[in-house]
């Protein structure tokens, strides 16, 4: 995309929890950079849900998809709504009913500081997971069969289809040869899950075909949680699974400092699409001033990025890098300061940089 004067449609929804907290401050960071942004702040979530019942509003998709250029959404689940239908129904709502099929899960490591591993440097840890975001065992097809019974069956289907897997490596590999990215991992776990697997293994094989100069690689999906704790360097871009991206994306925030530090966006080209912090909504620590905003101040990045400000996103994201180097952070990532305050200095080094 290239970049616009245009005004962009935001529609916001903070959702429950730290999300309430984390998605106001991300938005004031997006202020800053002076990107020609309207938000409107939609009340989906956990409150609403047991004020009145309503997850998702009469033709709420649609008016996201028509009337608005990207949604940016902080996290959903409330332990008052045990059945966790609301964050259901919003969240995969979002990512199934319009079709954003391309999670994307950068992975960096902005100072040694921040990481477990030993001696890991931010060059070590320097990846990118594409995880497929409509199909698998998200899709919720399966049932019970002799129902609280000693003889009870549950089966939960795993849907692979050839179309779903077919463009999302084919992103995978685009999503490479546009980043300057050398090389594809495929992870599966063809060796139990003998048809899914042989699907994508066949795919990726034919798709690899058409990016000569993209070296590719595949791992079992479990020895490559082993390579990305002990040889992170080694990788570049991962595609895989709805499940095994889910999975994997929450070791690799470990990585980058925690859940705190990770952004996301959810992504079908051309379409209006989302952006969220990887974490939940913490209720443990909810509304006390402490969650870190940087996963939601760098996802307000990405979809700057995606929207064609790079300058204001580039802004962003030296802003974050700085503040990391100079532990202006919250506590999970050795800093003292609080949500609001982390992101007040992230905003004032924002607009110090316009100047
Ligand atoms: P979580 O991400 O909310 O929390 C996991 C751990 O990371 C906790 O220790 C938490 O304190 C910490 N953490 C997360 N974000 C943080 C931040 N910004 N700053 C500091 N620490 C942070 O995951 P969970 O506990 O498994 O789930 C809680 C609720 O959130 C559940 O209802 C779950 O379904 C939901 N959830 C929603 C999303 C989403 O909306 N995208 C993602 C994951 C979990
Ligand atoms: C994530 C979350 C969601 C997922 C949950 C909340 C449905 O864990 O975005 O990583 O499993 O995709
Ligand atoms: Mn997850």
């Amino acid at each position: 995309m290239t970049a616009t004067t245009s005004r962009k449609r935001i529609a916001v929804v903070p959702g429950d929890g730290i999300g309430k907290e984390v998605i106001p401050q991300a938005l004031e960071v997006l202020k800053a950079t002076g990107a020609p942004l309207d938000f409107t702040i939609l009340d989906w979530g956990a409150d609403r849900y047991l004020a009145d019942g309503t997850t998702v509003p009469p033709d709420g998709f649609v008016t996201l998809s028509g009337d608005f250029d990207a949604i940016f959404v902080g996290a959903l689940g409330d332990p008052r709504v045990a059945t966790n239908i609301h964050a259901k129904e919003i969240l995969l709502g979002m990512r199934f009913k319009m079709d954003l099929f391309a999670n994307v899960r950068p992975v960096k490591l902005l100072d040694e500081s921040l990481c477990p591993l030993k001696n890991a440097q931010p060059a070590d840890i320097d990846f990118v997971v594409i995880r497929e975001n409509t199909e698998g065992v998200y899709m919720d097809m399966g049932g019970y069969f002799k129902r609280d019974t000693p003889d009870e069956v549950a089966t939960q289907e795993d849907i692979n289809t050839r179309k779903g897997v077919e463009r999302i490596i084919r992103f995978a590999f685009d999503y490479a040869r546009t980043h300057g990215r050398k090389k594809v991992l495929m992870s599966d776990k063809s060796n139990v899950m003998t048809y899914a697997g042989g699907l994508w293994q066949r795919v990726f094989k034919l798709v690899a075909a058409e990016y000569p100069e993209i070296q590719t690689q595949h791992m079992y999906v479990d020895a490559l949680c082993l390579q990305m704790v002990r040889d992170p360097r080694s990788l570049d871009v991962i595609v895989t699974n709805n499940m095994f991206g889910d999975i994997i994306t929450d070791l690799a925030a470990a990585l980058q400092g925690g859940l705190g530090m990770a952004a996301s966006g959810n992504i079908h080209p051309g379409r209006t699409s989302m952006f969220e912090p990887v974490h939940g909504s913490a209720p443990p620590i909810a509304g006390k001033n402490i969650a870190n905003p940087m996963g939601s101040i760098l996802t307000g990045a990405m979809m700057l990025a995606h929207l064609g400000f790079t300058a204001e996103a580039a802004k962003i994201d030296n802003a974050v890098f700085k503040a990391v180097q100079e532990k202006k952070t919250t506590v999970d990532v050795g800093g003292s300061l609080g949500t609001k305050e982390c992101a007040d200095w992230i905003k004032n080094q924002v607009l110090s940089s316009r100047a």
